[in-house]
């Protein structure tokens, strides 16, 4: 008896703590897609600085705009001296609106995920040394209005 109730005072807040950060790892979904970018930029300018992981969202990092529910509508790097991928994850924020990475060394193709992207308005890609064709996913994107 006593041992049983011993043990619930432990475990039960231990549950409780488990369930929290369960939770607090789905909300931030969308800021694990960026930061698992950020690790494959080279960024000698130290623009990506305020992208910290440990934050409960992305929407204080600088270069990140988020509507009033927390999600991500902007990404602005654009002439940020970058190189690395564009990584198909990105397909993912589903609220995204820009992304805007114009004038870096980003490398690689365009992935095809982006097309998933259905309120994308505005699209920089150009003056990169990306390779390969524009996904015809892209084609797809009715919002589109540049890219
Ligand atoms: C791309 O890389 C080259 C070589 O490192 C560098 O000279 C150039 O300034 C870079 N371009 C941009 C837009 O960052």
């Amino acid at each position: 008896m006593e041992y049983n109730s011993m043990r619930s005072t432990i475990l039960v807040p231990f549950i409780f703590a488990l369930v929290l950060v369960i939770t607090s790892v789905e909300c931030n979904s969308e800021g694990d897609i960026l930061y698992s970018w950020r690790v494959l930029i080279t960024d000698p300018n130290n623009v990506l600085q305020s992208w910290d992981p440990t934050l409960i969202n992305p929407c204080t990092w600088f270069h990140v705009t988020c509507n009033s529910d927390n999600s991500v509508t902007r990404v602005d790097l654009g002439n940020a001296g970058m190189s690395g991928p564009l990584i198909p994850q990105l397909g993912s924020l589903t609220n995204l609106q820009h992304l805007h990475v114009q004038i870096n060394n980003f490398t690689g193709t365009i992935p095809m995920e982006l097309g998933k992207l259905t309120h994308l308005i505005g699209l920089g890609l150009s003056q990169n040394q990306l390779s390969g064709p524009i996904p015809s996913s892209l084609g797809n994107l009715r919002s589109l209005r540049y890219l």
